[in-house]
């Protein structure tokens, strides 16, 4: 399973990329706003970080753009920044016609706002590189998430899409392990997510215990 780091953070990036070898990074208007600088800049200073790599960065165009002509330039221009990019398009009905000309000039594209395996199939039939289904936002409305995502993955299966499935919107180390169950092929978190995840009380117990031990006792 791939980890991606969903943060606009070059700090965070940069430590993610070092301490546990993140496979790409997802990026939206809430973290591009939260990382203080202008969306062409930061996403410029993402795309370095990962520049030679086959990791991924996922851009998103304008959300007020809504339609056929307003988003196929915008992404295209993004696209031409780096090799790097996976274009981000929201999920709606102009978004399928936009995904499938970008996929037949070879530009990846990463369909978000995922919430029904209807969108997701229309997404995989229009060449999607990437298919988000935002999953915690499901959760916090009482949805359940595992058969949407395992009926996302037969359905993929069954038609030999290419598409993979980015399991974003994650919260808790629990729903990494859920969704690394049902084999999904990438989750998205945050660095929190991934740190809490890493750790675990009887962990740390266990450390202060053999230390204690390990002092009590000569090493020769
Ligand atoms: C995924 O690509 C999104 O950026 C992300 O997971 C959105 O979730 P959040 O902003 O609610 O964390």
């Amino acid at each position: 399973m791939q980890f991606f780091l969903d943060s606009a953070h070059v700090e965070e990036i940069v430590y993610a990329l070092d301490a546990f070898q993140i496979d790409g990074v997802t990026t939206n208007p809430r973290h591009i706003q939260a990382s203080g600088k202008p969306f062409l800049t930061v996403i410029k200073e993402i795309a370095k970080l990962v520049e030679g790599t086959d990791k991924t960065v996922s851009v998103e165009v304008n959300p007020h753009f809504r339609t056929y002509e307003e988003m196929l330039p915008e992404a295209e221009k993004l696209a031409a920044i780096s090799p790097n990019f996976v274009i981000k398009l929201q999920c709606i009905e102009p978004a399928f016609k936009t995904m499938d000309a970008l996929a037949r000039k070879g530009i990846r594209v990463n369909c978000t706002l995922v919430f029904s395996a209807m969108q997701a199939l229309q997404a995989m039939r229009s060449g999607a590189y990437y298919v988000s289904p935002f999953i915690g936002w499901k959760e916090t409305n009482g949805e359940e998430v595992s058969g949407f995502l395992s009926d996302m993955m037969t359905i993929r299966d069954n038609y030999g899409f290419q598409s993979q499935i980015i399991v974003a919107a994650v919260r808790n180390a629990r729903q990494i392990v859920d969704a690394a169950v049902l084999g999904a092929d990438i989750v998205t978190a945050g660095l929190a997510v991934y740190q809490d995840g890493f750790q675990h009380p009887y962990t740390q117990d266990g450390i202060q215990k053999f230390s204690q031990f390990w002092d009590q006792t000569p090493y020769e």
